[in-house]
């Protein structure tokens, strides 16, 4: 079977740019992402390539190159559901905010909602697949809806979870480490799990591409994150010793690392990770062992959790007290908002709950952030619901110009390892500043000792 249409329901951060690789590789297959929000269909639409909504570096080459030749974003969901021989589900799996589970179970109602609108419209066979992160199972869920509401059609369902990184995802979409596809073991899904791997084996060597059965891949994705995840919260525990301790986390981790069991990757101690996934994932993990009354293991997942919030908590704490044990009106200048470097992706970061915290202590908190706008940085603010948004406007401010951030502050705070703030004039900054001066690295972004040199009190993570 060779797929020559495929419809992507979910036009976000890894929709847009996964199916935008796809379409790039494979100008044989028409390539269609819907959502029904039409900003972002618009965005994604935009004349000016640079404006579509997820930034990612090398993202708008592929998307200039694709879109209007095979690649196409729409609001019509229908009929690219009706088109396609293949569907992508890859909306959005936050965790759940309401009833059982909530705070921790993946909310579901999206991709229900997805199964029943292709249930209802879909008058051919066709492939699903799973790209969302979903929980191990849900495909025995899907199955369920799709042939008990459909109009007698054919389903096959596949899981494809999907890996890369923000801020590296095209690349990590170009070269993935591996691509991963679950199915069912009957011919009728084996079938199935090779029109998918044909697609990838465009630009993936076969050797990469994983087939497993549908629960493993399911299961796979989170577990994945987990381990990730672990690694952060790992250096991150490690990084409050060295600090009683005189122990420098970069050695240590680089001690660490160059064990060749271990590896150098993730082990760089930070303010806390963000993003839209570790967290939600890890709570789901936990959430998924306790339905089975595994306790122990959902205790052990939950640490990292744990270790995360205590981190982040832990270095506005340091802010406050190295600031006299008062923030009470002092402005503290945020470099960077974004959850990492080379993304305009702002969910779960770092520098929202540090925010939140010093703004309880009624600091002022002046945000530059390369990629972010003002609007999002009090989006995320609002969406906290800690305190009015007459506060939260009159409490933060956000800067075009990194200078004017920190001109007058007491303190810097560096949220996001933005390139950037390694080549900043430091001098300038520094004699337009209060005195003391205090840098607080969440980081560990810049040179410590030269900083120290030009005057500055420097708190590092872990050293
Ligand atoms: P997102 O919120 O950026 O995008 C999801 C999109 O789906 C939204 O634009 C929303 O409007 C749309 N949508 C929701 N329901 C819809 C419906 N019924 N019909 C049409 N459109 C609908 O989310 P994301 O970051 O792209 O994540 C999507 C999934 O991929 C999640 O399960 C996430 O865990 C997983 N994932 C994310 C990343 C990442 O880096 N962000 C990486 C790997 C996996
Ligand atoms: C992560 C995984 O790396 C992807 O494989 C996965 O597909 C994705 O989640 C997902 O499922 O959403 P992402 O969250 O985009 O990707 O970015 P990461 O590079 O993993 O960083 C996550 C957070 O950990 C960031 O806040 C980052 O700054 C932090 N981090 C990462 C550290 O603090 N230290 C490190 O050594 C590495």
């Amino acid at each position: 079977m060779s797929i020559s249409k495929i419809c992507c329901i979910g036009a976000g951060y890894v929709g847009g740019p996964t199916m935008a690789i796809i379409a790039k590789q494979c100008p044989h297959i028409r390539v269609t992402v819907v959502d029904l929000n039409e900003a972002r269909i618009a965005a994604w639409n935009d004349p000016d390539v640079e404006k579509i909504p997820v930034y990612e570096p090398g993202l708008s080459a592929v998307v200039a190159e694709a879109r209007g030749r095979n690649l196409f974003f729409s609001t019509d969901v229908e009929s690219a559901i009706e088109d396609a021989e293949l569907i992508f589900i890859s909306v959005n799996t936050p965790t759940k905010t309401y009833g059982a589970g909530k705070g921790q179970a993946a909310d579901l109602k999206w991709i229900e909602l997805c199964a029943r609108q292709i249930a209802r419209v879909a008058k051919s066979d066709k492939i699903i697949v799973e790209k969302s992160t979903l929980p191990v199972r849900t495909a025995s869920a899907l199955k369920d809806i799709l042939q008990n509401t459909g109009n007698g059609v054919n389903f096959r369902i596949l899981s494809n979870p999907e890996f890369l990184a923000e801020g590296t995802a095209v690349e990590d979409l170009f070269e993935p480490d591996r691509v991963l596809i679950g199915g069912d073991q009957s011919e009728e899904g084996r079938e199935a799990i090779e029109a998918l791997v044909e697609i990838y084996a465009n630009w993936v060597p076969r050797e990469r591409i994983l087939t497993t059965n549908i629960w493993s891949s399911e299961l796979s994705k989170l577990t994945a994150n987990a381990y990730l995840a672990q690694r952060v919260s790992s250096i991150n525990s490690l990084s409050e010793l060295c600090e009683y301790t005189e122990a420098d986390i970069n050695e240590v981790a680089r001690a660490i690392g160059t064990d060749s069991r271990i590896g150098p990757k993730f082990l760089k101690a930070s303010v806390g990770f963000g993003g839209s996934c570790f967290q939600k994932d890890i709570l789901n993990l936990v959430y998924i062992a306790r339905s089975y009354g595994l306790t122990e293991v959902a205790d052990y997942w939950e640490q990292v959790i744990i270790m995360n919030d205590h981190q982040k908590r832990r270095f506005a704490n340091k802010i406050i007290q190295k600031l006299y044990n008062t923030v009470n009106g002092k402005k503290i200048a945020f470099l960077g908002w974004a959850f990492k470097k080379d993304t305009n992706d702002t969910r779960e970061s770092a520098a929202i709950y540090v925010a939140d915290h010093l703004l309880h202590e009624q600091a002022n908190i002046a945000v530059y952030d390369p990629k972010v706008t003002e609007q999002q940085v009090l989006t995320d603010m609002d969406y906290l619901d800690t305190r009015s948004p007459e506060e939260n406007r009159k409490l933060i401010k956000t800067y075009q110009d990194p200078y004017e951030a920190c001109k007058d502050a007491h303190a810097i705070a560096i949220l996001t390892e933005w390139d950037e703030f390694k080549s900043y004039d430091w001098k300038r900054i520094y004699d337009n500043m209060l005195k003391p001066a205090n840098i607080f690295d969440g980081r560990n972004l810049l040179d410590k000792a030269a900083l120290q040199q030009i005057g500055f009190k420097v708190w590092a993570i872990g050293s």
